[in-house]
């Protein structure tokens, strides 16, 4: 067991699971998006881990590039929902099919602030694909078009999930002990 797998409460997706489920995630979208103007736009740095398994499972072509978010004040473990662009994307997106390629939908407030953001810059189209939704924390509407998974109230870490900045190295995805992060968070914070 390496240190990093110590802070652990369990495994909740192997390896082999996440890999399998993105083999049919990029089957889907290869079928759906055919002849389309597709752009796969990798939220940073969560979904890189994913996207990077993704665009091989992908058989069509395609155009990926980048945008670094951040959300401001929020706790270590809850987004805030307040979003500050770090770096914005470099493609035009105007009359593209653009694809969201993001790890976790919690409360939806992230996801809601970019697509609205991107829709004012006319695409055809803006879906999203998460690898991870955690439907009960849910607390604005986001239609997510590809899951992953559904996955209980618990924090997540590994393949690319932070907490810290660290354990986005895990090539699956884990439940971290909450003796590790529940301190000084409030308890409606906490994961049941
Ligand atoms: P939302 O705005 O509440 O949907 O927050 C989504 C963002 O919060 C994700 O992109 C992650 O950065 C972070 N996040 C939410 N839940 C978890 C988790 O369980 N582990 C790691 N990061 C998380
Ligand atoms: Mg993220």
């Amino acid at each position: 067991m390496t240190d990093l797998e110590n802070d652990l409460a369990k495994i909740l997706i192997t390896r082999e699971q996440l890999q399998a489920r993105i083999a049919e995630l990029g089957a889907a979208i290869s079928r759906d998006y055919a002849g389309k103007d597709l752009l796969l736009l990798c939220i940073l740095k969560g979904g890189v881990l994913f996207l990077s398994d993704l665009v091989r499972a992908i058989h069509i072509p395609h155009a990926i590039d980048f945008m670094a978010i951040s959300s401001y004040g929020g706790t270590r473990t809850e987004s805030s929902g307040v979003v500050r662009i770090i770096m914005d994307l470099n493609a035009n997106i105007a009359n593209r099919d653009v694809l969201i390629v993001e790890d976790i939908i919690d409360t939806g407030r992230t996801l809601t602030y970019i697509t609205e953001l991107l829709k004012t810059r006319n695409p055809t189209s803006v879906k999203i694909c998460t690898l991870l939704n955690k439907p009960s924390r849910r607390e604005v509407t986001v239609p997510l078009d590809y899951i992953g998974f559904d996955i209980p109230n618990e924090f997540v870490v590994g393949y690319g999930l932070d907490f810290n900045e660290v354990y986005r190295n895990l090539p699956y995805i884990g439940v971290l002990k909450v003796e590790l992060y529940a301190r000084g968070e409030s308890p409606e914070h906490s994961p049941a």
